[in-house]
């Protein structure tokens, strides 16, 4: 896999596990998904859950004492970054709390930073669907911010005994699977960073009668990092 991605023009990837917890198996498939995206060219910020945590989500607080340091930390991660992947835990067949609320403060940023990123989507989870339906709940705010999200996610069912010693997914087909879900994510990554004219405007309620009041537009800018 070393060496054929040389020629991959640069890319920013911000990755980061959606778990707080020390152990957490979405931290281990982010790490793993943070060596291959290496190995296939892509630069690395490797974020943690802890750097983005913020306090729950209060209108008054924000209004009183601005954005918190975590809500910040993620804003400017991703400002930093051309793309993002997220390994989130599935609790209750949703997204955790935590991450929601991150999103959220996030969001209250002006450009607001997930529009226009290009985002892919991993769980783990002891369970036989891997997290997959928390998954789509994610996608739900992610995508109403405006982010690309890819199609396909990438959900590792039985977690807890998925790894190899060398924190590879020992399964060769799996792995080799995960491998070729990250490499098409970066070429799709790359190929939007240089093709600038695929970028839009988001708007947040299409056909709501236009109020600057209350609506919001905004254009992508996302900038060579
Ligand atoms: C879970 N877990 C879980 N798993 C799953 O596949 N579907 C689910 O709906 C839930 N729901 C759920 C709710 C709550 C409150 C907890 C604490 C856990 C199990 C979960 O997938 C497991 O604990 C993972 O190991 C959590 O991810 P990390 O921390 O290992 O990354």
């Amino acid at each position: 896999m070393q060496g054929e991605h040389e020629d991959r023009r640069p890319i920013k990837v911000l990755i980061f596990a959606a778990s707080l917890r020390k152990g957490s198996l979405n931290d281990r498939l982010a790490t793993l998904a943070a060596q291959v995206a290496e190995q296939m060219g892509g630069v690395v910020d490797r974020g943690t859950m802890a750097d983005y945590d913020c306090p729950s989500y209060d209108q008054d607080i924000e209004q009183e004492d601005g954005l918190p340091a975590g809500a910040r930390k993620l804003r400017d991660c991703l400002v930093a970054a051309d793309a993002f992947i997220i390994a989130s835990p599935e609790y209750n067949a949703s997204l955790p709390g935590v991450l929601k609320n991150a999103i959220d403060w996030a969001s209250r940023y002006r450009p607001q930073p997930f529009n226009g990123r290009q985002g892919l989507l991993l769980s783990a989870s002891p369970s036989m669907a891997g997290g997959n339906r928390g998954l789509w709940s994610l996608r739900i705010p992610l995508e109403h911010l405006g982010a690309r999200v890819y199609p396909d996610m990438y959900s590792l069912a039985q977690a807890h005994e998925a790894f190899d010693e060398r924190g590879r997914i020992a399964d060769p087909t799996l792995q080799t699977r995960f491998e070729s879900t990250i490499e098409c994510f970066l070429d799709l990554v790359e190929a939007a960073k240089h093709y600038r004219p695929l970028k839009k405007q988001w708007v947040e309620y299409l056909g709501e009668h236009p109020n600057p009041a209350t609506e919001r537009v905004e254009h992508t800018t996302v900038e060579a990092a």
